[in-house]
């Protein structure tokens, strides 16, 4: 996985920010070099002589050179900046993106049924392609930013935004909210999955299954407990009997990179140390900590949960 930065952009938008980003940078080291040898030049020169006249540097360097400077900037980099457009681009792959606290919710529509296909913290996306992400939020106001691939977006609850990204090539690409939106707001983190075209099509047409049936008796008895703990009050793992809107879609949690926002590694010991210590490591999320369920269960949940993939 890629933890790079607007430097290391991998798709057309990411890299206008980052052209924009190297000709500030070095632009103003130059200028800022120069300044620091006229500073030289005048430290170092016989005070007596009178062989500058201040008019000319106030006007020329102090008046005219930023001017020059700043407007030929300005012109310049305004076609780098992204286009105002309330409908997507032709051809573009439409997902939507629901910031709640913590945790996003991610929605796709399925290009077979029209039926939305709704998933977690992870956006799978395909190489080559517009990809036109609308934002909103749940509750307050967060900021979806992927460094590598589009810059920041406010999401607002009850307004739509949109941001555009775009890779050339496969990778995992971190991301992070951006504005501070509570006690968790530290671990809101995303990751983007670049896919070749095949992959992308067959993972969403993966992902518009229902869950996988539990193919042994402990998966079996995972299941019943994730029941009979009313864990489908807030989730929702379709096929399986639970249809909470709460919390996020464990449909295919298993398939996924991470728990809790890119908290942790999706690892069997990792999601049941989730079950049951969440408050420790995510206090204030939205669920209690099944401290109280006796190993075999707990371990039970989690490898029923593994298998949804
Ligand atoms: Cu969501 Cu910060």
């Amino acid at each position: 996985m890629s933890m790079g930065g607007v430097l290391q952009a991998v798709g057309d938008p990411a890299s206008a920010i980052s052209t924009v980003t190297w000709v500030l940078l070095v632009g103003g080291f130059l200028i800022f070099a120069a300044v620091m040898g006229l500073l030289g030049w005048t430290l170092r020169r016989d005070a007596s002589r009178r062989d500058v006249h201040g008019a000319v540097w106030i006007w020329g360097a102090g008046v005219a050179f930023p001017a020059v400077v700043l407007a030929t900037l300005f012109v310049w980099s305004m076609p780098f900046t992204p286009p105002w457009k309330p409908r997507p681009p032709a051809g573009a792959l439409i997902v939507s993106v629901k910031a709640h606290m913590w945790w996003w919710e991610v929605r796709y529509r399925d290009p077979v049924t029209g039926a939305d296909i709704t998933t977690a913290n992870e956006i799978r996306i395909p190489v080559g392609r517009p990809v036109y992400l609308a934002l909103t939020s749940a509750d307050v106001i967060h900021n979806f930013w992927v460094p590598q691939l589009a810059g920041k977006m406010d999401m607002l609850p009850g307004r739509m935004q949109h941001l555009l990204v775009h890779t050339r090539e496969p990778g995992v690409w971190r991301g992070q909210c951006a504005e501070f939106c509570g006690e968790q707001h530290a671990q809101m983190a995303l990751h983007v999955v670049g896919l070749e075209a095949r992959a992308f099509d067959a993972w969403l047409a993966a992902q518009a299954q229902p869950a996988a049936p539990a193919a042994s008796a402990v998966l079996a008895q995972g299941r019943a407990a994730f029941l009979a703990q009313r864990c489908d009050a807030c989730h929702t793992v379709r096929g399986a009997g639970a249809a909470g809107i709460l919390g996020p879609d464990l449909t295919h949690v298993g398939s996924r990179l991470h728990l809790g926002a890119g908290t942790l590694n999706n690892t069997q010991q990792a999601r049941e140390r989730w079950l049951a210590h969440i408050q420790q490591v995510k206090p204030g999320a939205r669920m209690p900590s099944y401290d109280r369920l006796d190993t075999p269960t707990l371990e039970a949940i989690a490898a029923w949960l593994g298998s949804l993939q």
